[in-house]
């Protein structure tokens, strides 16, 4: 087999990607709601309860083991509920917590990546009608204000919304998230409130930081009709123009454009945002499925190759991250960072794999004179997942979660993405002792003979 090495560019980020909710415990947002509701949407209606504790003090160790990962950078949320728990009240000391926690991140040569809004609301604000309410632009504005205020000194990089598409699909579509409305009316009313807010939060972001980054981290599905495509293709175009396609061309153009709905214009949209951030899983090969909701609506037949996923997942794919980065790129034409990449797998032998190839396809994409930024494995440890739980077969983490303990181990893939950040490259050495299987396509031929693979 032949040898070498992908090197990455000079500075490139290598990060882990968390979430609030996921990692903090003790909420008291929308989501803890919703868990608390027991409709029986999250999985054996298990509750976030102390999730891995950061907010208890133990983001001081998990900071230490994504130093020890080699890790130059974290996307992380800060929870709007903590630091405005109601909307004339400021809760200082989670003010003072969150400046700890980005020092934190500085203080071991990690750059943060701040997301706003990852899925979670304050239920102050969903009592006022959540994300229908026109209002709600004024409110995430402020909310934004306050962020930028407390800590846009030490941010540079900023997500103003985790998955919006994926946001109003769950909240308001397929309603596997508060508050559970199936409505694809509300659905559009939503994007369109999320875009606006962008709009609103971006310039409030620049006023004050001309210089911060700011973009969304944008869910993308890869998404191919079977045959016969006279009738899977056209329900697969119509998820992938809902989905995919819409928000990203607002965004550009200013004009959200979704199917059977007039065109809505969005003033003082077009434009904003400096990179293009690309959150990417799987794939889907199917068409249309009424009974399933809980994949867009969508039956999947995965390659017979494809690794096990897990119901509901779709087929693990990290090859596709390549077309989605180009995809992006011919969009946006700004940088991209891949803000999450990720696979469910509690027992690490696909992980490995995925990330190999993740970061392999990211590399083909630079080498094409891309301008990709950084990649955000999803995720640092094993959390809670949304609707999925604590459900053992949802368990994304470099390091394995022991809930009881609150221990951490970590995993062959964390060891693998170490040596990537380490070393600022994928090399044959590595794919070799992590995963053989993959040496064939990462390098194969002779040394001296080696091409290019796709
Ligand atoms: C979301 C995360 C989620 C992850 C794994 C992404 O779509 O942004 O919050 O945990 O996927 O499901």
């Amino acid at each position: 087999m032949a040898q070498g090495i992908y090197t990455f560019p000079e500075g490139f980020l290598w990060g882990t990607a968390t979430a609030a909710h996921h990692v903090e415990g003790n909420m008291s947002n929308s989501w803890s709601h919703w868990e608390n509701m027991e409709t029986g949407k999250v999985f054996e209606n298990h509750k976030h309860g102390r999730a891995v504790e950061w907010w208890a003090g133990r983001w001081q160790e998990d900071f230490d083991r994504m130093q020890y990962l080699g890790q130059n950078t974290h996307r992380l949320s800060v929870e709007w509920s903590r630091i405005q728990p109601g909307p004339d009240r400021i809760d200082e000391d989670a003010i003072r917590q969150y400046q700890d926690m980005l020092d934190g991140l500085h203080k071991r040569g990690i750059e943060p990546m701040v997301t706003l809004h990852h899925f979670t609301n304050p239920m102050w604000l969903e009592d006022e009608g959540g994300w229908l309410e026109n209002s709600v632009v004024e409110r995430f504005a402020r909310w934004t204000e306050i962020a930028v205020d407390a800590f846009g000194d030490r941010i540079n990089l900023w997500c103003t919304f985790n998955e919006p598409m994926v946001y109003a699909v769950q909240a308001y579509l397929v309603g596997m998230f508060y508050p559970g409305s199936n409505n694809p009316w509300k659905m559009y009313k939503c994007a369109e409130l999320l875009l606006r807010a962008h709009a609103a939060s971006y310039d409030v972001i620049k006023s004050k930081y001309p210089g911060a980054l700011v973009g969304v981290a944008k869910h993308m599905l890869e998404l191919n009709p079977l045959s016969p495509a006279v009738i899977n293709g056209p329900p697969i175009r119509l998820v992938r123009s809902i989905f995919n396609n819409a928000f990203n061309k607002a965004m550009i153009t200013g004009e959200l454009d979704f199917p059977l709905r007039k065109k809505v214009v969005i003033p003082d949209l077009a434009g904003k945002y400096d990179y293009a951030g690309l959150n990417f899983y799987q794939r889907y090969n199917g068409g249309f499925n009424l009974t399933s909701p809980g994949t867009y609506f969508l039956k999947q037949v995965p390659e017979p190759d494809a690794p096990y996923s897990p119901p509901m997942w779709g087929e693990i794919f990290p090859q596709g991250l390549y077309k989605q980065i180009m995809q992006m790129w011919k969009l946006f034409r700004k940088p991209i960072y891949i803000t999450e990449t990720g696979t469910p797998d509690q027992g690490d032998e696909v992980r490995r794999w995925y990330i190999a190839r993740a970061v392999h396809s990211t590399w083909r994409a630079i080498n094409e004179n891309i301008p990709v930024r950084g990649i955000y494995y999803w995720t640092l440890l094993d959390n809670f997942e949304w609707t999925a739980g604590y459900n053992p077969e949802f368990r994304f983490g470099l390091y394995a979660t022991n809930f009881e303990t609150q221990e951490r181990t970590l995993r062959q893939s964390g060891a693998l993405y170490r040596e990537f950040a380490l070393v600022n490259g994928l090399s044959s050495d590595m794919v070799e002792q992590y995963t053989p299987q993959l040496m064939e396509k990462l390098f194969p031929g002779e040394p001296g003979q080696q091409e290019v693979p796709l």
